[in-house]
């Protein structure tokens, strides 16, 4: 890794630290450079950098800013949608809302109203709060029920009618606007409702995934829709989704109660009836999205709020950074020892992960231990600075690509919401639901389909996930609001990726608060991950020096590439606004005004 910081330091604001950014040259230093401790948060002087000599991303890409409020997502007309309702006078809660709906229509291999998601809030007043809307199994559900006769995992968790959970995400947005939005639910669907009815002109990145997804997609019911003629609709087609346009004005209209208890759930059980699937109308009825206590942890002097089970994400990232804090002032980005340090870090966060975590409503989650400083100094204290050490052997598998879609937004007053939604794969379970116009997910994968077996991402994981009725499926998603030393929001972050989540949300965190990277350097980095199984450390290619590669193999690690780490939408308070930056690996919009 060559990453050097130019002499150009870009100051956001008259900030008086004296900093020394932790994002020096050189591969692999024996003895890193020192960064300073953050003094300041948001007035600080951040420091534009270089990456490696082929790193795809180049420098000049700007944040976009915005002097009042801000919206980051994966989709452009869903980023414009939150901004209307901003700037009708809608809070940051409303715009959330607006831009989750948008999203489920113009983002159809993410966005969903046939998922679930998580939402992390700060309102300007200090109250904070997590909703977890995350699918549960149907109660007809069994722990076995993807493993055939012969003792083997089918593909039945990720494609087809089995696949999929009861989707929260209508309940749990409702909930959420109840609780801190402005506006009726009608207002903030109008945008939505306006995409689906009139339509949008299908852009290059919509149609390269749909043609991606052709097969899977035209075993169900959307071929028409999204393949009229048997093709994917080209770049410029006007994509009108009628039967999404009317689930979405009934729910306008009648509130959860259209698609609980009416008649958008009733088509989603007419399709699980055709299908062979299991949810039922009493599936829907008593489905619940529930208020969650956030975890709340510091590092170096920042708070995180960030979400508790049924996502693993806020633990996991809190015993990441717990940890870390041991070892601080950290190496330089891309140094060996720093990648060493994250990697040994995350090794041991998801090895917890992996066996403690679940649906805290089903299985007791130690997370008071597991996210104290005390269990961390004892877990970091097991760390060679110099030695890579091993996860236990299990089956691993194959990470998979897949698809979820986390979106930010701030307001003028200063409330934050960070939230994460999806239907777990791209395009879900592939089912769609004739007549109500919208994709399944295919989050039952998400549980340990058969403990001890990879699921899609690779992940090996154990009895505490296994399927239950009722229960929620273990999550990586990690919605994050970030609180300067002054309690100020800072960075409002998420991802998709599955585990890669946990540890892009977690880098980018750092990129900004270790090594002072302005938003738009914090987000373009090259990424690193490590979910412990499979036993190595994959890298962004072409992002890190050779060296530094050399280094960690000597150290023992066994190191692979990868095109793209994770998907992050983010945002990031600097002196008289707000910087939004969209993933540059993927496509979308960072708008504000
Ligand atoms: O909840 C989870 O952790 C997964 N269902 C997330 C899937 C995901 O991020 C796919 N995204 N690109």
């Amino acid at each position: 890794m060559t990453k050097r910081v130019t002499a150009a330091v870009l100051l956001v604001a008259l900030g008086v630290s004296a900093c020394r950014p932790a994002t020096t040259s050189g591969p692999a230093p024996a003895t890193a450079p020192a960064p300073s401790t953050p003094s300041v948060a948001a007035g600080d002087a951040r420091y534009s950098g270089t990456f490696s000599g082929g790193w795809r991303f180049p420098e000049a890409r700007e944040a976009a800013f915005g002097a009042s409020a801000m919206v980051a997502s994966n989709s452009d007309h869903a980023s414009q949608a939150g901004l209307e309702i901003l700037r009708a006078g809608g809070n940051a809660m409303d715009a959330a809302v607006a831009v989750g709906f948008a999203l489920a229509v113009t983002y159809p291999f993410a966005g969903n109203i046939g998922g679930g998601g998580f939402m992390v809030i700060r309102m300007a007043d200090g109250r904070t709060a997590a909703i977890d809307y995350r699918e549960i199994a149907p109660l007809a559900a069994t722990r076995n029920m993807f493993v055939d006769e012969y003792g083997k995992l089918t593909d039945k968790s990720v494609v087809g009618h089995l696949a999929s959970g009861v989707p929260g995400a209508v309940a749990g947005m409702d909930a959420a606007l109840q609780r801190f939005g402005t506006m009726s639910l009608a207002q903030v669907m109008a945008p939505a409702i306006r995409l689906a009815r009139d339509g949008f002109a299908v852009d290059s990145a919509l149609f390269r995934s749909l043609s991606g997804a052709k097969q899977r997609l035209c075993r169900f019911e959307g071929c028409a829709t999204f393949f009229p003629g048997g093709e994917a609709l080209p770049p410029g087609a006007r994509l009108v989704q009628p039967d999404l346009a009317r689930s979405l004005r009934l729910i306008a209209e009648r509130g959860p109660a259209a698609f609980y208890n009416g008649p958008v759930g009733d088509s989603l059980v007419a399709e699980m009836q055709r299908g062979g699937g299991i949810i039922t109308k009493q599936d829907l009825q008593a489905y619940v999205p529930k208020w969650r206590e956030p975890v709340v942890s510091t590092y170096r002097g920042y708070t995180l709020i960030t979400m508790p089970p049924a996502s693993s994400g806020g633990i996991t990232m809190t015993q990441t950074f717990n940890m870390l804090e041991t070892f601080a002032p950290l190496p330089a980005f891309g140094s060996a020892e720093y990648t060493h340090l994250l990697a040994e870090t995350f090794r041991r966060a998801f090895i917890d992960r992996n066996a403690k975590l679940a649906d805290a409503d089903f299985v007791p989650v130690p997370r008071d231990e597991l996210v104290s400083k005390t269990y961390a100094r004892s877990l970091a204290s097991q760390i060679s600075r110099t030695q890579a050490s091993k996860t236990p052997a299990f089956t691993a598998g194959r990470p998979e690509p897949e698809h979820t879609t986390h979106y930010s937004v701030v307001d003028g007053r200063g409330n934050a919401v960070a939230t994460t939604t999806t239907i777990n794969g791209g395009y879900g379970s592939a089912v769609w639901v004739r007549g109500g116009g919208f994709f399944m997910n295919n989050e039952m994968d998400d549980f340990a389909a058969q403990p001890g077996s990879p699921n899609m991402f690779g992940l090996v994981q154990g009895e505490a996930n296994a399927v239950q009725p009722g229960k929620r499926m273990l999550s990586a998603m990690s919605p994050t609001i970030v609180l300067d030393p002054q309690g100020q929001v800072l960075l409002v972050v998420g991802a998709a990726g599955g585990p890669t989540i946990i540890t892009a949300v977690t880098q980018v965190i750092l990129n900004v608060i270790e090594h002072k990277m302005t938003l738009a350097d914090a987000m373009r980095a090259p990424r690193m991950h490590h979910q412990s199984l499979p036993d190595q450390i994959r890298l962004e290619s072409v992002g890190f020096d050779s060296l530094m590669v050399t280094a960690l193999r000597g150290m023992g690690h066994d190191v692979v590439t990868t095109q793209g780490i994770a998907n992050v939408n983010a945002v990031m308070r600097v002196t008289g606004g707000w910087h939004g930056v969209r993933e540059p690996r993927g496509a979308g919009l960072a708008v504000g005004y």
